[in-house]
């Protein structure tokens, strides 16, 4: 991430707008269940939230010395810590009640990494389970911000056709100031 962004994140009005815009607005609607894993976290500020509503949060991200920050910040908590790639993420299959991605698609630099990691959420997740992100819209405004560092927005028609792609059910996409989604993985007994 560029300075813009180690500022913006680690700030408390991000972490504001993520509460009030983005997490509780995803979470009145589905059920998280008790494990769930957060892709990218950053400083974390969606992962402070998040890990009072579930049993075990665990924060996979690819950046060691951020992961190395969360990890002691988080130790001795139900938080886990672990450093790798939402693209080929090092769980077995359906380990997961809840995937969440908040502000981090846009970060991966192709298409095809961004549908990796969509299809890497399915495989994680429990039957059942559920897929909640959340991402900015493509603006110069974004553009501008990302100077120096990845900037691939995702489209939101794109983001809904690699959702079924990758076999979610019960999509949910809303698109107004940015994009928010819920996916399921469909039950044992519809697939
Ligand atoms: C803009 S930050 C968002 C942080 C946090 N989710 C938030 O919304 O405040 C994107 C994060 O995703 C991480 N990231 C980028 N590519 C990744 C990958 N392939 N696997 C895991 N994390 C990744 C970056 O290192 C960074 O910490």
């Amino acid at each position: 991430m560029n300075e813009n962004h180690a500022v913006l994140c680690a700030s408390p009005e991000w972490a504001e707008h993520l509460e009030s815009e983005v997490l509780e607005p995803l979470v009145a609607t589905v059920d998280l269940g008790d494990d769930m894993l957060e892709l990218g976290p950053g400083p974390g500020a969606a992962t402070r939230w998040l890990r009072h509503r579930v049993r075990r949060l665990v924060a996979l991200e690819l950046d060691a010395t951020a992961a190395a920050r969360l990890a002691e910040e988080f130790a001795d908590s139900n938080v886990t810590v672990e450093v790798g790639d939402c693209t080929c993420a090092p769980f077995p299959d359906a380990s997961f009640d809840a995937v969440g991605t908040f502000t981090m698609l846009h970060h991966l630099p192709t298409q095809d990494q961004q549908f990796a990691t969509l299809a890497e959420a399915f495989r994680l997740l429990r039957p059942g389970g559920v897929l909640v992100g959340a991402d900015s819209l493509a603006s110069q405004e974004l553009h501008t911000f990302h100077e120096g560092d990845i900037y691939n927005p995702i489209d939101p028609a794109r983001l809904l056709v690699f959702l079924q792609a990758a076999g979610f059910a019960r999509v949910t996409l809303a698109v107004d100031l940015g994009l928010r989604f819920t996916a399921h993985k469909p039950p044992e007994e519809d697939r």
